[in-house]
């Protein structure tokens, strides 16, 4: 018998031992041969995995990986490995996140290969030719500029800070809520494409915004509206810095995993995670805009030395983005939960709430390893094993979150950012 992943169980097969969901709830006893429903079924349980005879405890190969040429597949190996050189891979979940972001790599490389687009030889991460500017870096204190109301922050946008005095009148109602989002036409819009994507599963077309803010709940929609809103901003940070629509492809990333590993645990306003996850980074938008010199001399390093930009932040220039980002999002009166998983992404076990900081620390993890944009980083975040425990899932469960998220996050992208405005 042998732990097989759900895509990976076909009709007929038996199971080992019997099925139960990730809260415990027995739903299949052992002995039992699944049929094509049965895996239907469980696939909308949320089952990952499944205990069935006669399989080895190497599991099944994948299917995908019999199609790859070998040398694609060293030349993947090769390239993702590079990615993981600072996390290393002595955890299970990152030896999974490994095999799973090679495979999809070369599943990438191969079907470029066979269609005949030729790529670039160059290997991701490796050491680029350009000299670390050569300057006085000072350090900054951004915590003490933004205490001490010197740095003039970006204020959070109007239709935000009206959802969130909204919220906060004890006697407001959802249809209030309503109101001032359909005041905005252009995220009412949005927000309707957003929550009628196949992301969201609704069964049935929801067509005007009080009936989104019945459906999803005020606080759901609220930080999906902040999140729109706030996306849009940060405009006029040069591309010679960094690559807006890259920075918020990462974050758009972390937010879809963040919601994803969140509704598998449990998480009842999945949207908050998903809020924290897109916002996590947003402190080194405070770097890029207020020290673009010491915001090149850190990328330019990091890329030169091949560390990771977030020990190059806070050696050399005492700047921690998670630290100024919870910052940020207090000042702009954010939940405290969002402040907080912002605050704390990478180091969880610092918040005495570690739950909400722990998945948006995995969920950057999964979006630093998968190499869909980049908010600075070129590399994995160690993992925090605590984190993971705190979580508390399989690391078959990865695979599922990373197909979701391949499968809904270019499409959630187009919905949030805008190049226009
Ligand atoms: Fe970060
Ligand atoms: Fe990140």
């Amino acid at each position: 018998m042998g732990l097989v992943k759900i895509n990976q169980i076909s009709p007929g097969m038996e199971l080992a031992e019997d099925l139960r969901d990730s809260r415990g709830r027995f739903l299949l006893p052992s002995g039992v041969g699944l049929t094509a429903r049965d895996i239907r079924v469980l696939k909308m349980w949320g089952v990952v995995e499944a205990d069935i005879q006669g399989i080895g405890t190497d599991g099944v190969e994948d299917a995908a990986t019999r199609e790859i040429a070998p040398a694609v597949m060293e030349m993947a190996e090769r390239t993702v490995s590079m990615r993981f050189r600072h996390s290393g891979t002595d955890h299970p979940a990152l030896q999974e996140l490994l095999r799973l972001c090679i495979l999809r790599k070369a599943e990438e490389m191969q079907r470029r290969k066979d269609e005949g687009v030729e790529s670039s030889d160059k290997l991701e991460g490796e050491r680029d030719s350009d000299e670390i500017p050569r300057m006085n870096i000072d350090t900054i204190d951004f915590q003490r500029l933004i205490q001490s109301h010197i740095l003039e922050l970006p204020t959070l946008p109007m239709i935000s800070l009206k959802m969130n005095e909204t919220i906060a009148r004890p006697n407001s109602s959802a249809n209030d809520i309503a109101r001032v989002i359909s005041r905005d036409t252009t995220l009412s819009a949005r927000l309707l494409k957003i929550v009628n994507s196949a992301f969201y599963r609704f069964p049935s077309r929801i067509d005007s915004v009080s009936r989104a803010v019945a459906i999803i709940g005020t606080k759901q929609l609220t930080s999906l509206a902040s999140g729109v809103a706030i996306i849009n901003m940060f405009k006029n940070i040069p591309s010679s810095i960094i690559d807006m629509k890259s920075f918020w492809k990462h974050s758009v990333r972390c937010g879809v995993h963040a919601r994803i590993i969140a509704s598998y645990h449990g998480v009842q306003n999945t949207e908050r995670l998903f809020l924290s996850g897109l916002l996590h980074d947003i402190g080194r938008l405070i770097l890029y805009n207020y020290a673009p010199d010491q915001a090149v001399y850190a990328l330019t390093k990091a890329r030169r030395t091949q560390n990771l930009l977030r020990g190059i932040e806070c050696e050399d220039l005492e700047f921690d983005h998670a630290e100024t980002g919870g910052q940020l999002l207090k000042r702009w009166k954010l939940p405290v939960l969002v402040e907080d998983a912002v605050r704390y992404h990478h180091n969880p076990w610092e918040s005495q709430n570690s739950l909400e900081p722990s998945i948006v620390h995995l969920a950057d993890i999964m979006a630093n390893a998968v190499g869909v944009g980049s908010s600075g980083e070129r590399f994995v975040p160690p993992l925090d094993a605590g984190a993971w425990e705190v979580i508390g899932l399989s690391a078959n469960v990865l695979e599922v979150i990373m197909k979701q998220a391949d499968r809904h996050t270019e499409e959630i992208f187009t919905f949030f950012y805008s190049d226009e405005d």
